[in-house]
């Protein structure tokens, strides 16, 4: 969603905050814009554009034309008001006395409007956020604060006490040349120091877009204000307190957030699964003098608290809650729990039962989803301990969660999720083999078994991989069917609900992922000639009964598509195209079929020429509810 780059040092800034912006481009936006001042002559100078970054930076001559040391930008994903130059930011107040950028929705914001066209203020845009700026205008002009500064910062803080909503914003007052304001709630902001030839202070709403500029990064929490200037960093609570906070060192670097040689991050990304995969799994399995155990201390869950476990919620949005619904089964079957996957949209909003006993895991790569963090908050006023899986270092849902199981997935650019998807995965089955083992469902023999098998996923996910031609060459022949249908059973249908979203999301094709045995309930009614139905069929004790639903499908002109395990040569005489797997723990199967589903959704995308990695309407963090 919505990008914030901000920079004030010894450099021009109009650049650094493209810069920044192009590395936030993956979230998704419709239109960008750059506020910069020159310190020579006081002025700030803001220009905006509807659309690609590449309008911007025509616009700006690659920022050479604006010029100054300290700015703010923003690529804005609408929500309040059409995508426009207009509309997008920074907004700011008469002769741009305060000049804002912000992520987030701003809900009061048609009171505060009226509340400040009663005191005069005129209004230019349909934003929501244009309300939060005008109202920090007349705190500031209400302010009789001894400094600027002071002043600046008691207008702050009476407008976070006065919006209700989420934001992280990026702010310049227009008499305070060189000092630039940050200010969060539920919305993230970093804040990263520059040495050398960068020598000041970088803001910015997600990681990538100051590592060119520096490792060392301090995350603003909720409710605190940021001051900064190119030698000074101070940063407050709302109580207008100073606090002291440490720098980390963000552990991946600019390179990981490149392209590596492939056309889109995508493919990069689908082809780093066995990596990521690797990387999440292994340095949880130690060996023992029995045998190998899986050891999630660095969770931060211990044993004792996972044998006390009597149910469990996997809640997420998207690709996370498919996550869940195959991890419930998996749960399930191994450790005889029940389990339940919730879509984090909607578990609020039903007055969730959540007796004593119950684990929630909260799913989501980012750690923002604006859903998540909700029910994440929702669970924890209950009394429900939480366990997040996240990728994202030092993102919300990782610091409120009780306990933190990071999935190594490393920066995930595309806005469709791969390899966040298999490391979520990975980490839910080693929560549920390790739940098994410590209720003592499984045996030791099994216990071994499974943990074997889970080391074996990386190089099968590799070999999974090889068979991308084949899965090029069919794509191309689907590329203009209009509508498809992915079904399957039990974990089938939680890869057939994956392996849709991939599709559409990307593709702009219509499809829709069925409960298999559901299709003759309703929805047969829509398979005629040309219909792609892809049937996924890697569980052995369904395999007949998808088969069969298969069979029903072409019988009504579908065209098929089988995916299945190697071995189960039978599904050929039914479908007309067969992809086939490695062969692992039907429990596990999930992590191998996804991989041709996620290439054939690549494909598809590439076939209709379309933007792969950044499709229409769609962000890669989903921060407002
Ligand atoms: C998947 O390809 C999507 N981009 C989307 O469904 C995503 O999984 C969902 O928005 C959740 O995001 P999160 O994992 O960052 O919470």
């Amino acid at each position: 969603m919505c990008g914030i780059v901000g920079y004030v040092g010894v450099r021009q800034a109009a650049p650094i905050l493209l810069d920044g912006l192009s590395r936030l481009e993956y979230r998704g936006y419709d239109s960008a814009g750059i506020a910069v001042r020159d310190e020579q002559s006081a002025h700030i100078e803001v220009v905006k554009a509807k659309g690609r970054l590449t309008n911007l930076m025509q616009m700006t001559d690659s920022g050479r034309a604006v010029s100054g040391t300290c700015g703010i930008g923003h690529t804005r994903w609408a929500t309040h008001g059409e995508p426009s130059a207009l509309n997008a930011h920074p907004h700011y107040s008469k002769e741009k006395r305060v000049v804002i950028v912000h992520n987030g929705i701003i809900e009061n914001y048609q009171e505060l409007r009226e509340s400040l066209v009663r005191k005069g203020y005129t209004f230019s845009t349909q934003t929501d956020t244009e309300a939060a700026a005008l109202l920090l205008d007349s705190y500031y002009a209400e302010s009789s604060a001894p400094s600027p500064r002071e002043r600046a910062l008691e207008a702050i803080r009476r407008m976070m006490i006065r919006v209700r909503g989420s934001y992280a914003l990026g702010i310049l007052f227009g008499d305070q040349p060189g000092v630039l304001y940050a200010a969060r709630k539920d919305s993230p902001l970093i804040i990263g120091r520059c040495e050398g030839e960068n020598e000041g202070h970088v803001l910015a709403s997600d990681v990538p877009a100051v590592l060119g500029y520096t490792r060392r990064v301090v995350y603003i929490d909720n409710l605190e204000i940021a001051c900064l200037t190119r030698e000074e960093l101070h940063i407050y609570n709302i109580d207008g307190e100073e606090l002291e906070k440490p720098f980390v060192e963000i552990r991946w670097d600019a390179a990981a957030a490149e392209k590596d040689g492939f056309e889109h991050f995508m493919m990069k990304e689908i082809h780093e699964q066995p990596r990521a995969v690797r990387d999440t799994l292994s340095p949880r399995i130690r060996e023992e003098e029995g045998g190998r155990v899986i050891d999630l201390s660095d969770s931060g869950m211990t044993d004792e608290a996972l044998s006390g476990v009597r149910r469990v919620l996997l809640i997420g949005c998207g690709s996370a809650y498919h996550v869940g619904m195959a991890a419930r089964t998996v749960i399930e079957q191994l450790a005889r729990v029940p389990a339940d996957a919730e879509l984090a949209s909607e578990f609020r909003y039903r007055s969730p039962i959540l007796e004593e006993g119950t684990l929630a895991i909260v799913i989501s790569q980012s750690g923002e989803t604006a859903d998540s963090l909700a029910a994440l908050r929702l669970c924890r006023e209950r009394g429900v301990p939480t366990l997040a899986v996240v990728n994202v270092v030092g993102s919300s849902i990782a610091r409120e969660a009780d306990a933190v199981l990071y999935t190594w997935a490393g920066p995930e650019i595309s806005v469709a999720t791969t390899k966040a998807y298999s490391t979520q995965l990975a980490a839910l089955y080693l929560v549920a083999v390790k739940l098994a083992a410590l209720r003592g469902s499984i045996d030791d023999a099994r216990e071994q078994a499974l943990i074997a098998e889970l080391l074996a996923l990386p190089e099968k996910i590799e070999r999974a991989l090889a068979d991308k031609e084949r899965l090029q060459w069919f794509a191309n022949k689907m590329a203009a069917c209009r509508d498809v249908f992915f079904i399957g059973r039990g974990l089938d249908y939680a890869i057939s609900m994956e392996g849709s979203l991939k599709l559409k999301e990307i593709s702009y094709i219509h499809s829709e992922a069925y409960a298999a045995g559901e299709l003759k309930h309703g929805a047969i009614s829509l398979i005629e000639d040309g219909v792609l139905v892809v049937g996924v069929a890697t569980q052995p004790e369904l395999f007949a009964k998808t088969v069969s639903n298969l069979t029903e499908a072409r019988s009504r002109g579908a065209y098929l598509m089988g995916l299945t395990p190697y071995g189960q040569y039978a599904i050929e005489d039914t479908v007309n195209f067969t992809v086939y797997v490695p062969r692992t723990e039907a429990l596990f199967a999930t992590s191998l079929a996804v991989v041709p589903l996620q290439l054939l959704a690549y494909y598809i995308s590439c076939a209709r020429g379309l933007d792969v990695d950044k499709p229409r309407n769609l962000a890669k963090s989903v921060t407002v509810e």
